[in-house]
């Protein structure tokens, strides 16, 4: 075992995925469009240990033992010897007013953590194949900007996607609430599939991958706030339409968005997407940033607005020293 340290960044997704076609290999039932961010990641260390025993932390306290039986069995295959001790410690370095999903950079720094230590050369199918075991929105922060995951019959393709005036773009997340969430995606999901709207909504999928692909490669952002907002409100109302119902919104939520609303009609521009949470991120320019802020941080019951560009991939250092590490082409 090597001692390795990776930083991998969050994502949010534009275009969501919501329930999977085969939940024992977590194959999404729809494919999805996501953003990496800067600033917000999880830093995981993998340090080999004596005497083969293997110790598990998240934020400097014992992972759970759910969790913990996910990183051996992702250890399993990536074929590291039962018999090889190793600590592997992962840290969200999220600012407390971010109110996003750890999920996505925490899978894809356990991922490239271990694979680099135990000295395994995944190749590009086999880096998004074990992140989507860990969490379908966490292959996406393999890479950063933009990128598009299509599911397969036994997994998932991803591609990263160039877009003009990347750099000036900025996302804002307007935080409605203090805590963790009821509700987790995973069980959502699973009742989502009963929504008499699961149907359509896996069937009208692929179109608007299509238009925000378009947009993106047009530089078209009104296009894409267009249907990053119809995806949004399409999947939430797949665990609205469930039994139980589950609704992630907060009286906050709603209030974020009739801000967002009459914001618009007075001339910014920008676009809102939620995930399986009540917070509300804000897709905008750069020289609108100011603007969208003041705003959003003056709705009542909103926690905080945290700004964030977008993202590069994971940084990686193998015995202390900083390599460069990019998802393999093929
Ligand atoms: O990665 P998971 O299983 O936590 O699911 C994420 C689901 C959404 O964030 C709501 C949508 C998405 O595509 O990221």
């Amino acid at each position: 075992m090597r001692a390795v340290r990776v930083a991998a960044r969050a994502n949010i997704a534009l275009i969501k995925y919501w329930g999977k076609a085969d939940a024992a290999h977590n194959v999404p039932a729809v494919g999805s469009l996501s953003l990496t961010l800067h600033g917000l990641e999880t830093e995981t260390t993998v340090e080999p240990l004596d005497g083969g025993r293997r110790l598990f932390e998240l934020d400097g306290k014992p992972m759970a033992q759910d969790e913990a039986a996910r990183i051996q069995a992702l250890a399993d295959r990536l074929d590291v010897d039962r018999r090889v001790g190793f600590a592997f410690r992962s840290a969200n370095r999220f600012p407390t007013a971010a109110g996003l999903a750890s999920s996505a950079s925490g899978g894809a720094a356990a991922v490239v953590a271990l694979a680099l230590a135990a000295g395994r050369d995944l190749d590009r199918a086999g880096y998004v194949g074990e992140s989507l075991r860990v969490s379908g929105s966490a292959p996406r922060s393999l890479v950063g900007g933009f990128a598009r995951l299509d599911p397969t019959s036994d997994g998932a393709v991803m591609r990263e996607l160039a877009a003009p005036g990347l750099g000036g773009l900025r996302v804002l997340v307007a935080q409605a609430r203090a805590g963790r969430k009821d509700v987790g995606s995973r069980d959502a999901m699973a009742t989502s599939l009963d929504s008499p709207y699961f149907r359509p909504w896996v069937d009208s999928h692929r179109a608007d991958l299509e238009t925000a692909e378009a947009a993106l490669r047009a530089g078209d952002w009104p296009a894409l706030w267009s249907v990053m907002e119809y995806s949004t409100l399409k999947m939430h109302a797949l665990p609205l339409t469930s039994r139980p119902p589950v609704w992630y919104w907060t009286p906050t939520t709603l209030a974020i968005l009739e801000a967002v609303r009459s914001a618009r009609a007075e001339g910014l521009t920008g676009g809102f997407t939620m995930d399986a949470g009540p917070h509300v991120k804000l897709f905008c320019l750069a020289d609108e940033t100011a603007a969208w802020r003041t705003r959003l941080a003056a709705v009542p019951g909103v926690l905080g607005v945290l700004e964030a560009a977008a993202g590069a991939a994971p940084q990686v250092e193998i015995d202390g020293r900083s390599v460069s590490w990019s998802l393999p082409i093929a």
